[in-house]
């Protein structure tokens, strides 16, 4: 018994480097339907076997997270995902070319599926990723199943790229966290949806609409600005990666009592709270992989308000564009 639960108490969260030892055991934990958090280049995922549904279950009661947002399924490789799913040309081709990567294909489910039908969201597609990570695919390995994981943060907040932002949210509703630095894109993967028509972008990440164009060797469809009510996509909620303060965007100069988040210097000389600079030299990769935690940093900070210099929407650029503007946007109830 690899799990530890106080009778009818909460887990104990172990937070464990990942050494192979480690790993043997987080892999014992998911074969027995735990769940574990591991890094990968993205974010850390909140992973669990994605062939139970008890397992999947467990995964939406820790993030507390509505059950129609349907889950990524993690393989170690192409070959295993496709005992899954029906490939198309598009999807193959995306598949050779970026996994493995920061890249979710959407893709019909075979009928050898064995996701669980709560991963998803009783959809007749299912969504695959094969992670650029070695602990994630050794992890894989060691389970012996495809793994369901969403990011590992309670559900609407924002993601999380360090062991800490995990242990923030999620200790003790889960069993263990594999500790694997921090990750080294800091964006959620890029999903390309091939089903019946042509494939369609539902969300921006590391790999760009332009890098797909250039592989797909045409035009791509744009769907990642959408917001769904009911979304396919919990990255589509108008409202989603949103910290507690207020954010404002684009902004030409901060108040005193903001908190800032700034880009490129472009807010210095401006007074503020605290001013964190996502890429003082204005790269957009390093700034990807500090949003989260400086979003985490200064919403710690308790100011109510966020001010956020403006970024270039190019490349990469435009997810993390994306993520601010959902960030921003007004909250539910
Ligand atoms: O980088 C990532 O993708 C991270 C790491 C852990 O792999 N995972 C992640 O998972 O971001 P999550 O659950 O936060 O986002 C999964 C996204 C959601 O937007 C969901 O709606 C979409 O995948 N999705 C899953 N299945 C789908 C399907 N059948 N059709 C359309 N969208 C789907
Ligand atoms: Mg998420």
């Amino acid at each position: 018994m690899e799990r530890e639960r106080a009778q009818g108490g909460p887990l104990k969260t172990v937070l464990a480097q990942a050494s192979p030892p480690a790993i043997e055991r987080a892999g014992a934990i998911l074969r027995e339907g735990g769940l574990v958090a591991m890094p990968t280049e993205t974010v850390y995922g909140l992973a669990a076997d994605a062939t139970s549904d008890r397992a999947v279950a467990a995964i939406y009661a820790a993030k507390q997270r509505p059950v129609f947002n349907p889950l990524i399924a993690h393989f170690a490789d192409l070959e295993t995902a496709q005992r899954e799913a029906v490939f198309s040309d598009a999807a193959l081709t995306l598949a050779a070319v970026f996994w493995p990567g920061p890249l979710t294909l959407v893709v019909p489910v075979s009928a050898t599926c064995r996701i669980s039908l709560l991963a998803r969201a009783g959809l007749a597609s299912v969504a695959l990723r094969v992670p650029d990570h070695a602990i994630a695919r050794a992890l894989i390995g060691k389970a012996g199943v495809p793994l369901a994981a969403p990011s590992a943060n309670r559900s609407g907040g924002v993601s999380p790229t360090l062991p800490i932002h995990v242990l923030a949210d999620l200790d003790g509703c889960i069993d263990m966290i594999l500790d694997g630095g921090p990750c080294r894109i800091g964006l959620e993967s890029t999903i390309v949806a091939c089903l019946d028509g042509p494939p369609r972008l539902l969300r921006r990440g590391a790999i760009t609409l332009e890098a797909l164009r250039s592989v797909l060797g045409h035009e791509i469809a744009d769907s990642s600005h959408g917001v769904d009510e009911r979304p396919t996509a919990p990255g589509r909620l108008l409202s989603h990666y949103a910290p507690r303060a207020r954010l404002r965007l684009n902004v030409a100069a901060t108040h005193p009592e903001e908190a800032a988040l700034d880009f490129g210097g472009f807010l210095k000389a401006s007074p503020s709270l605290r001013r964190l600079d996502l890429s003082p030299a204005g790269d957009l990769i390093e700034a990807a992989a500090n949003l989260f935690a400086f979003l985490r940093e200064l919403d710690a900070m308790g100011a109510a308000t966020i001010a956020v210099a403006p970024i270039p929407a190019l490349g990469l650029g435009s997810a993390i564009v994306d993520r601010l503007q959902r960030a921003a946007a007004p909250r539910g109830p």
